[in-house]
């Protein structure tokens, strides 16, 4: 197979991360052939994605795999941006204007209105909140131990991040946050034939932005009414060179907000709760030193997981990345996954290290300006899940795990628990 461009013909590499089947295979059949990229061809050109939602315009992807290469992309937003697209796959351009925020965007307007939310995602800010993480936590665990068995990601993976980031926002009704971390489950899994329940992939991700996108807009109408101490109320007050914010860019920082911060901490939670069963005598080290230990110890929660799995970005003009031609338009991939598996910067990267000092991991992007706003809160819910769990439910078991299928996020459905 061959894509032709107007001067030359460029054939793909004959590793194709491009069929779902690919996104299907287990993370570590995944890694076998990223470790091939990676050693041998850092950057590959390959075919566009196979089911997107919209045929491709672009006649391929370039796709990066090594971690020096994820950071030169992710350092130089001039020459790789965001504003046309952050998606491994093509994706109509309004879905992205309205789900994306400032995650599609590119500077001056991305700096100004990530600042704008970035003060509320501070460590000190997040401090304020670290005793209600904590609380929330030990609840979770409590009822962990009196229910004995279920679904983890339903009973604890998923409940936390849904509090902490609806907590912030300020949504207190329990209903309206089990709603609205469903619809963001819908716009990161259109593809999967269990969410999508008989519709069309297209259609779970309109539904699902619609649905959560007329959350938000009721959300900021109500704290215009009625003010309180919360996210969604400084973002209604809030002013960007002089204007207000419109409910149309309010209503997509809550659809950034609901799906940045769901997926990501919960997939985190459960692919860690995997490493220590498959890995005890990490779990016994933590256990030694807990508080001596857990911060190096969240960084390789987070690498280890990379529940974060591609970000794309488009070129801003011809240049040279890793020695290959790059034309302006095109497409350029980042495989995180596989750049926390990259073993000119880590040792055995496929081994569990709770000790992993450094530990430069691109699970929360590679650097540059769209580095993770919310890392601080995911850390602190991390720090405070596995406090509760390691210590009071020593017991823990965890069945055969059931996994998402796509090229985004790398997906825990459901994780059988006991305590045996
Ligand atoms: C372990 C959990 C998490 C992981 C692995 C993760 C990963 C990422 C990654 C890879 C990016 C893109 C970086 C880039 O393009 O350079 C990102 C951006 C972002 N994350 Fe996270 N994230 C996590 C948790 C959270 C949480 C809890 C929030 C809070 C709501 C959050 C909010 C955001 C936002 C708003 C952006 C966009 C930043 C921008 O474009 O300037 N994330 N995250």
């Amino acid at each position: 197979m061959t894509a032709s461009s107007p001067s030359t013909v460029r054939p793909y590499d004959p590793i194709s991360v491009s069929p779902l089947s690919f996104w299907a295979q287990t993370a570590e059949e995944r890694e076998k052939s990223f470790a091939v990229l990676r050693r041998e061809r850092p950057i590959s050109w390959h075919p566009p994605l196979e089911g997107a939602l919209i045929p491709p315009e672009n006649d391929g992807v370039w796709v990066v795999t090594s971690h020096e290469l994820i950071g030169q992309v992710s350092k130089a937003p001039e020459l790789f941006c965001s504003g046309e697209g952050f998606q491994f796959e093509e994706v109509p351009p309004d879905i992205l204007e309205a789900a994306g925020s400032f995650l599609g965007m590119d500077a001056p307007r991305h700096g100004k209105l990530r600042r704008l939310v970035s003060s509320a995602f501070t460590p000190k800010q997040v401090a304020k909140i670290h005793d209600q993480i904590r609380a929330q936590a030990r609840t979770l665990v409590d009822e962990l131990l009196a229910t004995g068995e279920g679904d983890f990601v339903q009973l604890i993976a998923k409940r936390l991040p849904m509090w902490s980031i609806y907590q912030m926002m300020g949504l207190d009704d329990p209903a309206k946050r089990e709603e609205a971390a469903h619809l963001a489950d819908g716009m990161v899994s259109w593809a999967d034939e269990d969410v999508a329940a008989g519709r069309e992939p297209g259609e779970v991700l309109n539904d699902s932005l619609v649905g959560l996108l007329t959350m938000g807009l009721e959300f900021a109408e109500e704290r215009r009414r009625n003010p309180a101490a919360d996210l969604m109320t400084a973002l209604v007050q809030a002013e960007v060179d002089g204007d207000v914010l419109t409910d149309e860019e309010i209503a997509s920082f809550f659809v950034l907000l609901s799906v940045a911060g769901n997926d990501t901490t919960r997939n985190s939670i459960s692919l860690t709760a995997m490493a220590f069963q498959n890995f005890p005598e990490q779990r016994r080290l933590l256990l030694e030193d807990f508080e001596g230990r857990i911060g190096t110890a969240i960084e390789e929660f987070v690498r280890f997981a990379t529940p974060v799995m591609t970000f794309r970005r488009t070129a801003t003009q011809d240049t040279v990345l890793g020695g290959q031609q790059i034309r302006k338009g095109e497409w350029v991939a980042m495989v995180y996954s596989s750049g926390n598996r990259d073993d000119a910067v880590f040792s055995d990267p496929d081994r569990f290290d709770i000790t992993r000092s450094p530990n430069p991991h691109v699970a929360f992007g590679g650097g540059g300006p769209h580095y993770c706003m919310g890392n601080f809160l995911a850390k602190m819910q991390l720090r405070e899940i596995f406090d509760q769990l390691l210590h009071r439910a020593p017991t823990l078991t965890l069945g055969t795990p059931e996994y998402l299928v796509g090229n985004f996020v790398r997906a825990v459905k459901s994780l059988p628990c006991s305590l045996a």
